[in-house]
């Protein structure tokens, strides 16, 4: 009733005084609810007051209705979110449980990469970039790694521990710019460049790492690009980290024309957007955005590296370009924080297909298996260990 009485004129509370008598069932002075739904009705109420009486007794009736019916629907929908939520919460309380009683039948590890699902990152051994998973899977004891990341990170994690098990959620989980390199195209560049060595992102599959020096992630690139022996490198396939890395050696970088669909997807005008919308804010980006969105940044690095720098910065809040799965450590780290991901497009829809369901299933089952044939995971080991090795 403050509401009504506070700001209205007095035809309105003449018109409302005179509906609640002439339709007491019906006018329930709903209007008082601060909900979404209803404060767009109430607007409908205003503009109509000012053409007469008449009229504004004719549509709050008709709108009086109407908001029933929306409140009905608000309601039941509000309900079945929150039983659906509930549900959900049951389910991966069970699911959780179950889990742990298999992975110590199957002594398994899980590892679960920065842009997975949070269900996931909760129940994960390991949360981690593509290198500190690389290290956990080559390092491990277990006998079964689960993988959660997309197919080129189990790949690589068999490769490097050939006698274990290693099993992915869903084996549908690829990587696109892992796909736009292949063996027949990279033999063809270095036909072409007989003095280069070549430098391969670690997204790639195990046929074009059998077909490379070395690998390196975002986390190292530039360290591994500047410990090769040639003045030349070939870079595949990511064409804006090697952009990125071009800009901090003297090597001459011959670069392949990949890219990741997610972090290109970050434009200029967005950050410039968010910017404006967050004027305190710090951009903190991944290479893997385009040159131009990277120049903007107030710092540039690898998953690890933004998380880092966000953790140990006095800034209290940041534009994040990068996967929006990074949230979840980012929320860990700094609770104090706000962190608002630079574009909505920021999320890996190949990272997502694993969910906590598929998880359990692949240690029940022991099913999808990663198998890299022997010859070609033992090029391939070489181009991983070398990596590793540098420091
Ligand atoms: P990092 O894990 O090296 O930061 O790579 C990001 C990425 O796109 C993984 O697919
Ligand atoms: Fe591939 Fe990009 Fe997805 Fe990483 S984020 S898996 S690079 S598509």
């Amino acid at each position: 009733m403050d509401w009504l009485f506070g700001r209205q004129t007095p035809t309105f509370l003449i018109c409302v005084l005179f509906q609640l008598t002439a339709f007491p069932g019906k006018c329930k002075l709903v209007v008082k609810q601060p909900n979404r739904t209803l404060t767009g009705q109430m607007k409908k109420l205003h503009f109509v007051q000012t053409r007469g009486t008449a009229s504004a007794i004719f549509v709050l009736i008709f709108t009086n209705s109407q908001l029933s019916a929306a409140q009905d629907a608000v309601g039941r929908r509000l309900t079945m979110e929150a039983l659906a939520l509930e549900r959900k919460a049951e389910q991966n309380r069970e699911l959780r449980e179950r889990l742990l009683q298999l992975k110590k039948e199957r002594n398994a590890i899980i590892l679960a990469h920065y842009y997975q699902r949070d269900e996931i990152q909760e129940v994960a051994d390991f949360r981690g970039d593509s290198f500190l998973l690389a290290q956990k899977a080559a390092a491990t004891d277990a006998d079964v790694i689960v993988f959660c990341g997309v197919h080129f990170m189990g790949e690589s994690a068999k490769i490097l521990a050939p006698h274990k098990t290693v099993l992915v959620p869903d084996e549908r989980a690829g990587c696109p710019m892992a796909d736009m390199v292949n063996p027949i195209g990279l033999r063809e560049l270095k036909a072409k460049h007989p003095n280069a060595k070549v430098v391969t992102y670690i997204n790639s599959s195990a046929d074009v790492k059998a077909e490379t020096d070395i690998c390196c992630t975002s986390a190292n690139a530039i360290k591994v690009v500047n410990s090769v022996d040639s003045d030349e490198v070939i870079w595949c396939p990511d064409k804006n980290l090697g952009h990125y890395v071009a800009q901090h050696t003297d090597k001459k970088m011959i670069i392949w024309e990949g890219y990741c669909n997610t972090h290109d997807m970050l434009t200029v005008k967005d950050v410039v957007e968010m910017r404006a919308k967050h004027p305190n804010a710090q951009f903190v980006v991944h290479p893997e955005c385009r040159p131009e969105v990277v120049e903007m940044a107030d710092f540039v690095g690898s998953t690890t590296g933004i998380l880092k720098y966000c953790k140990e910065s006095d800034c209290k809040e940041f534009i994040v370009g990068t996967e929006d799965g990074t949230g979840y450590q980012l929320r860990v780290d700094s609770p104090d924080k706000t962190f608002h991901f630079a574009s909505k497009f920021l999320v890996c829809p190949n990272m997502k297909v694993n969910n906590l369901k598929k998880v359990v299933r692949a240690l029940e089952t022991m099913q999808p298996q990663i198998y890299v044939p022997e010859d070609v995971a033992n090029k391939a080991r070489l181009s991983l260990e070398r990596m590793l090795l540098v420091k």
